[in-house]
């Protein structure tokens, strides 16, 4: 759920209007306003290309299409305070709106949250449903300690933050004791494959234990940048917050579901996992 159409290998690629692909060092503050200006650009397209496939008020949790519906990975929503951090066009916010939660989705990119706003205005029409939508940097949450009972993103932000353990612990930080923080991201194993969804992306190329980031740029400035943690970075940055794993959710691929969605692919995912869910829980202090 990355923008990954068909790059070349990340080590040394140009596409035609003179972005370079490479692994450098990449801070914060480069790496929110790239990912800020890139998502703001590419929003219409985004949601042109994969908004029939997200819906407009469902919750698919990445390519494969494994349904929140289905998976019931949040647990029981009705009544409670959700937040949803790198929400998009939020689709998955109105979706627990449905369900008779309490949401606020929040996202770094005004574009993509102007494409929710346009979708909220038809859903508020027809349900009589409101979703707030609040542009902010899911490391530097604007909510009070203990606000919300359950944190969640499908392939929001993690991956686009260059301080993930800062994004862990804002989730605790706004989580109550016992609440649930749960996120789909890219499985880290397809750091160490081409993001191709053909046979060059069955083929190791790169490290999995190289973390230096993925970054697009131009001029030197970076325009894109995803960053990698291993499994076990990740299960130590959440153990970090206070948080609990309590599962780690590979869907598979389904037989019916024939689309590609850059390196993801029905070749691919029949293979290999393409998406990783964590479902952590707040400990009760
Ligand atoms: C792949 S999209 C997923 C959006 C939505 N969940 C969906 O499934 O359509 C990644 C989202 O993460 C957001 N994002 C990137 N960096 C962020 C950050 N530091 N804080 C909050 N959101 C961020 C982007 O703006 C983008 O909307």
């Amino acid at each position: 759920m990355n923008h990954t159409d068909n790059e070349d290998d990340p080590n040394n690629s140009q596409d035609s209007d003179q972005s370079v692909a490479a692994r450098r060092e990449v801070d914060s503050r480069e790496t929110a306003r790239a990912n800020r200006t890139w998502w703001d650009s590419e929003a219409a397209s985004y949601y042109g290309e994969h908004g029939s496939f997200l819906g407009d008020d469902d919750f698919v949790w990445g390519p494969e299409g494994l349904r929140e519906a289905d998976a019931a990975l949040l647990g029981e929503v009705r009544g409670k305070d959700l937040l949803e951090i790198g929400a998009g066009a939020a689709q998955c916010s109105r979706y627990a709106a449905r369900h008779h939660a309490r949401v606020v989705a929040t996202d770094i990119s005004g574009g993509m949250l102007a494409q929710g706003a346009d979708l909220n205005r038809a859903f508020t029409a027809a349900t009589g449903l409101t979703v707030p939508l609040v542009q902010c940097d899911a490391t530097s949450l604007p909510f009070a300690d203990s606000s919300f009972d359950t944190v969640f993103t499908a392939y929001g932000a993690v991956p686009f933050v260059a301080d993930s353990a800062a994004l862990m612990a804002q989730a605790a930080r706004v989580l109550r004791p016992g609440g649930r923080f749960v996120f789909s991201t890219t499985h880290p194993m397809r750091w160490a494959l081409p993001d191709d969804p053909g046979y060059p992306g069955l083929t190791v190329s790169n490290s999995y234990f190289d973390r230096t980031p993925y970054v697009e740029q131009e001029s030197g400035a970076a325009t894109y940048v995803e960053h990698h943690r291993t499994l076990g970075d990740r299960v130590r940055e959440l153990t970090a917050a206070g948080l609990c794993l309590v599962d780690l959710v590979e869907p598979e691929w389904p037989p019916q579901n024939h689309q590609v969605w850059g390196g993801w692919s029905p070749l691919r995912g029949a293979l290999i996992p393409g998406t990783a869910i964590f479902v952590c829980e707040n400990r009760v202090s």
